[in-house]
Formats: C-alpha cells, sequence, structure tokens
C-alpha cells in the first residue's frame, strides 16, 4: 500500500447499503436471470465439505469447455479478486484503455503500481511495448465497443513481442451482439456470474498459457467456496449455455427499445454491440440519486470519466417504462 491512505476501492453496478431498488438498471448481469440451471446447481451444492483446494474437476470441465489444457486454466472467487492477482502478479505498468471499469485502477493503485492509460486503439498498440500487463474489456465498459478479431489478434501478437501480457476481460462477451474469438496467446478473464445472472456468486477463471497459469495460481487468493465451484461446473453444461444464448436476443432488443425510449425523452443515446448503453442524461451523479430516490437503480458512469452519462442495461419494457415516467419527471 502506498503512504498512509488506502486506495478507495470504485463504485459497482448492483445494491448499495440501501434496501434494494425496485427496479435495476445498474449491473449488466443477464436480466431474463437467474439461469434456472444455475439456480439448480446452487440448490445442489455441498456446502458441507471444503472444496478441493486445487479445484481439478472444475478446471478439467472449463478446460474442456474451451478445448484447453487444466494447466491453463485459473479458478476465482469472482473476476475482481482475479483482477487483483492478475495486477499483482505481473508488476507494472499497467496499461488500460480509457473509460474502463475502475477496478482495474484501484487493484493498481493498491498493488502500488504504475498505470498508463491510452484514449484509443492506436495509442493503447503503441504503449504496448512500456506496459507488463494491458487490459482491454471486449466489449468495453461503459462504452459497450468491441474490437474486432483482427484488431485483437494483432494486439495480442504486439504484446507477445514486447513482453507484456494481453488481458481480455470478456466478463459480457456472452451477451454480446459481436463475439470476435479470443487470441489463444492472451489472457482471457471470464465472469460467467454475467451472463448466467447470478452476480451474489463469486466466481470467475482466467485461461493463459500454463507457465503464466501456474504463477496466477500460485500468488495469493481468496478460495472459492462449494457454491462458487457448483456454479463453474454448471456453466460447461450444454443446457446452461443454451439458455444463455437463447437469452441474447431478447437483451438486445430490450436494449434497442430502450434507446428509443430514451431519445423519444430527449436524452441522447451511446449505443455499442453489448447489453447495456450510454446515456447522456448531463449531471449523472444528480440524475443517479433522483431516480434512485424513485427505486430505480441505475449505474453512475462519473467513475468511469463521463460524469455526463448514466450506464444503463438492457430491461424489460416494464422497467423502461417506469425509468421513462421518472426520467420526464426529472426533467421537466
Ligand atoms: C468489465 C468487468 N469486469 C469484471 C467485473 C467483475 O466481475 P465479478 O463480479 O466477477 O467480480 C465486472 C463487474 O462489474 C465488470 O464490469
Amino acid at each position: 500500500m502506498n503512504g498512509p491512505f488506502a486506495p478507495t476501492a470504485p463504485p459497482h453496478g448492483g445494491a448499495d447499503s440501501a434496501p434494494p431498488a425496485a427496479i435495476d438498471f445498474s449491473t449488466n448481469a443477464n436480466a431474463l436471470g437467474p439461469s434456472p440451471m444455475a439456480l439448480t446447481a446452487l440448490a445442489t451444492a455441498d456446502p458441507s465439505r471444503y472444496p478441493d483446494p486445487a479445484y481439478t474437476d472444475v478446471r478439467e470441465r472449463l478446460a474442456h469447455l474451451h478445448r484447453r489444457d487444466r494447466a491453463d486454466v485459473v479458478v476465482g472467487a469472482g473476476a475482481c479478486e482475479l483482477i487483483h492477482r492478475a495486477v499483482r502478479t505481473t508488476g507494472g505498468p499497467l496499461l488500460l484503455l480509457e473509460p474502463t471499469f475502475g477496478e482495474y485502477r484501484y487493484a493498481a493503485a493498491v498493488a502500488g503500481v504504475t498505470v498508463r492509460s491510452a484514449r484509443d486503439l492506436d495509442a493503447f498498440g503503441a504503449l504496448l511495448g512500456v506496459a507488463k500487463l494491458a487490459v482491454l474489456c471486449v466489449p468495453s465498459s461503459p462504452g459497450g465497443h468491441v474490437s474486432g478479431a483482427d484488431v485483437l489478434r494483432r494486439l495480442a501478437a504486439q504484446a507477445k513481442t514486447s513482453g507484456c501480457r494481453l488481458l481480455l476481460d470478456l466478463a459480457y462477451h456472452p451477451l454480446s451482439q459481436q463475439r470476435p474469438p479470443p487470441p489463444a496467446d492472451s489472457w482471457q478473464l471470464w465472469a460467467p456470474n454475467k451472463a448466467h445472472g447470478v452476480t451474489g456468486v463469486r466466481a470467475g477463471y482466467v485461461l493463459a498459457a500454463p507457465d503464466d497459469a501456474a504463477r496466477l495460481r500460485a500468488a495469493p487468493s481468496w478460495v472459492l467456496s462449494a457454491h462458487g465451484v457448483a456454479f463453474l461446473a454448471c456453466i460447461t453444461d450444454p443446457a446452461a449455455r443454451r439458455w444463455v444464448r437463447t437469452s441474447r436476443a431478447t437483451l438486445w432488443r430490450w436494449r434497442d427499445e430502450l434507446a428509443a425510449e430514451l431519445r423519444a425523452c430527449e436524452v441522447p443515446v451511446e449505443t455499442g454491440r453489448a447489453n447495456y448503453l450510454l446515456a447522456r442524461v448531463g449531471d449523472a451523479t444528480a440524475t443517479t440519486r433522483q431516480l434512485r430516490l424513485a427505486g430505480i437503480g441505475v449505474r453512475d458512469a462519473t467513475s468511469f470519466g463521463r460524469p455526463d452519462a448514466l450506464r444503463l442495461s438492457a430491461q424489460p419494457p416494464e422497467s423502461q417504462a417506469v425509468l421513462r415516467t421518472a426520467l420526464r419527471a426529472i426533467r421537466a
């Protein structure tokens, strides 16, 4: 830790300390969830024993799913835990394409690692040579933009030549309208609790080359609960994967309807390929507060460097109608 002041954790979407919002646009979890298969897996998990500390079976299943070796798989108690582990393990500088998920900057501050920021992909590519770890969210958060397969391949090759690890954060990849295959020589960070709509379960995983994966596994970490292990095992089940696949089209439709609703309220909107969008409301913090008082949770994008915008996830038409009414009232 640097000096006497501890870095503060960045805000996240989802629950706050107040009673839960009746309508929640603030997390990007699959609004059709929780997945019934995930719920069954959680209900039948055995909490009476410690999970296997090497997570052998679940790593084997995830390896099979991604056509990799078990040695390439690192499981963690949520993607955030793995983010901190990756930053601590690689050291600095950490290269970020801004704006991005705030946990990366926080992990760097906690680990005493310097951050280099790029504002666009060209600058990102040019800075790979000075970084030990470079992070790209696919799709980006909060913008929902997706870099194409050729761009990812080029960046991965460039990173490899310069001794930098390229980490692709694929938290929302399964719900995206464009899903480029991650290049084999990148690190892949998966957070399946989003696509399966069970963000209360803390479990995620990284795929990396065996030496890197071994270093990540050996680093100090949090253990997974029996429920986290059961959930990760369940996502390898074809029925659970089918459930995610069939949910996508509805989420994209809801996102587009939401964009139309917002534009009808004269709120400019930025949409990418993800199951969320950015609404340019003006004063994001004040609007977030007013909507929260009306029982609606939204994600203030100020901490992403967008004090003018809210990040809103695709939600069903009933929720959109409530948001429209509340926004009209606030703007009036
Ligand atoms: C882009 C991105 N990566 C990673 C995470 C962390 O996921 P987890 O809930 O598994 O810690 C989030 C959570 O909001 C996210 O938005």
